[in-house]
């Protein structure tokens, strides 16, 4: 029974958020006798992977409702973590982070322990190489999930993150994507017209995600090569996927949701590193992509994605229907069909962050008894990323049998901050050589 607004176990806690559903359904009548319900109960949450995204959500979570407490941290890093706390106290949030030293957990196999630490629910926003075995450590542990994008970069990865969603859905766990533009008002509201058939069947599409290189953190001295790797994980293709996974995959999951989730037949791409500098910094990632997916009957779409300094930046997606046209620039505010069922989100539509409102839904969902799964599709559109990936690693074209069939792990053997990481080694395109 709750006595004082923080329920002492997982079950009491999730208890008072099914009364809170029945009796909204059905009307005080079923509330008689159960537990009172406060306002009040405290939602206890883990941040794992604390920068600048793990930051930012668990400033969301904390916005999104009066009862989340940031309850635990882990991070690789320990000064991640106290970087983090100060960021939250900056943001005039510090006394909802609720974390003692004892429950600050660093290392780069830390995030089971920190899941079982009392928490009811988890932000995952570490480097996406990592993130199948924190939402297996999340889920195992009872947690709803908050897991940013990607949620893998391989193929073992893939499979892993398909049996912790059957763990979630099995326990009544939300799971909610990090694929935010699924959550932004008028992608929402353009999406379920073209879904709707308004511009007939979708026949094409080009997505361009045209970007500037990120940044890198500088070896310091007294780092091993795997702290170095970790620390500038996004240009480490085991940690980040490569950008066609890390970034592009923003734009591929929109294709994937335009084609309806229906799973291409081949893909065919290119790839490589025209101006990234040579430094160990920038890994082994490639600074460009362009891929071409393949539906039956001849449909196509297309994705153009760049990291260049001082080039022109885009990010938008043209889908061609047999009866209309779309156009989707989230960065730019355009959202907009041509054709017999012309439409245009309106100028003074609402455009709540699409950030805040993952956040919002997740927590209303906990609180509610109810359940969000977005585990279909977003486990399809990282996997159309790594088709791309493959498509443009190897020359040749990938059929998406063999994604499905795709258990290949590029995690190292030994996962430890002591421990050899891989070789940083830019992939070349072509067959190899017959013996
Ligand atoms: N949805 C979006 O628009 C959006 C925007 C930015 C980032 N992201 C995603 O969020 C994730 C994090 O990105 P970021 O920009 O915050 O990167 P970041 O480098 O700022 O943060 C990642 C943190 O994870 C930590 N970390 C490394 N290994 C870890 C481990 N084994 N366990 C726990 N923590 C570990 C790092 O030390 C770092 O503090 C990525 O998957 C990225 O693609 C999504």
């Amino acid at each position: 029974m709750i006595t004082d607004g923080h329920p002492s176990t997982r079950r009491e806690f999730l208890g008072s958020a099914v009364v809170v559903a029945a009796a909204a359904v059905a009307g005080p009548r079923l509330a008689l006798g159960q537990a009172p319900v406060q306002g009040s109960d405290t939602i206890r949450v883990v941040v794992v992977g604390c920068g600048g995204r793990g930051t930012g959500a668990a400033a969301q979570a904390l916005k999104a409702d009066p009862g989340v407490v940031i309850w635990a941290m882990c991070d690789a890093f320990p000064d991640r973590i106290e970087a983090a706390i100060e960021s939250l106290k900056q943001a005039g949030l510090g006394d909802r982070v609720q974390v003692p030293p004892e429950r600050r957990f660093s290392g780069i196999d830390a995030a089971p322990r920190a899941c079982s630490s009392g928490a009811h629910a988890a932000i995952l926003a570490g480097p996406p190489g990592f993130r199948p075995m924190h939402l297996k450590a999340a889920v195992d542990a009872g947690l709803h999930v908050f897991c940013e994008k990607p949620m893998f970069v391989d193929g073992a990865g893939a499979l892993q993150v398909i049996d912790s969603a059957s763990v979630a859905r099995s326990k009544g766990l939300n799971l909610v994507s990090g694929f935010c533009w699924r959550r932004s008002s008028p992608e929402r509201a353009l999406f379920e017209r073209v879904l709707a058939g308004d511009m007939g069947e979708v026949v094409a599409m080009h997505s361009d995600y045209l970007t500037n290189p990120l940044g890198v953190v500088p070896r310091q001295p007294g780092w091993s090569d795997m702290a170095f790797q970790v620390r500038n994980w996004q240009h480490m293709v085991w940690l980040s996927g490569d950008f066609i996974v890390e970034q592009a995959v923003h734009s591929i999951d929109k294709i994937n949701w335009a084609f309806g989730n229906a799973p291409p037949v081949r893909c065919t791409g290119v790839g490589g590193r025209a101006l990234r500098e040579s430094t160990p910094e920038r890994g082994d990632v490639y600074d460009h992509f362009a891929v071409v997916y393949e539906w039956p009957d001849e449909r196509r779409a297309t994705l153009m994605w760049r990291q260049y300094p001082d080039c022109f930046n885009e990010n938008t997606d043209t889908i061609i229907g047999t009866q209309g046209r779309a156009v989707v620039n989230g960065w730019a505010g355009q959202h907009r069909i041509s054709g017999p069922k012309a439409w245009s989100y309106p100028k003074d539509g609402p455009r709540p962050n699409m950030y805040q409102v993952e956040h919002d839904e997740l927590f209303r969902a906990i609180r509610e008894g109810r359940r969000i799964d977005d585990s279909d599709w977003m486990v399809q559109s990282c996997r159309l990323a790594l088709m791309g990936r493959a498509a443009a690693y190897t020359g040749d074209a990938v059929t998406w049998d063999q994604v499905m069939s795709d258990r290949e792990s590029l995690l190292p053997p030994v996962l430890s901050l002591e421990a050899p990481p891989p070789p940083a080694v830019v992939r070349r395109p072509g067959r190899p050589a017959q013996a």
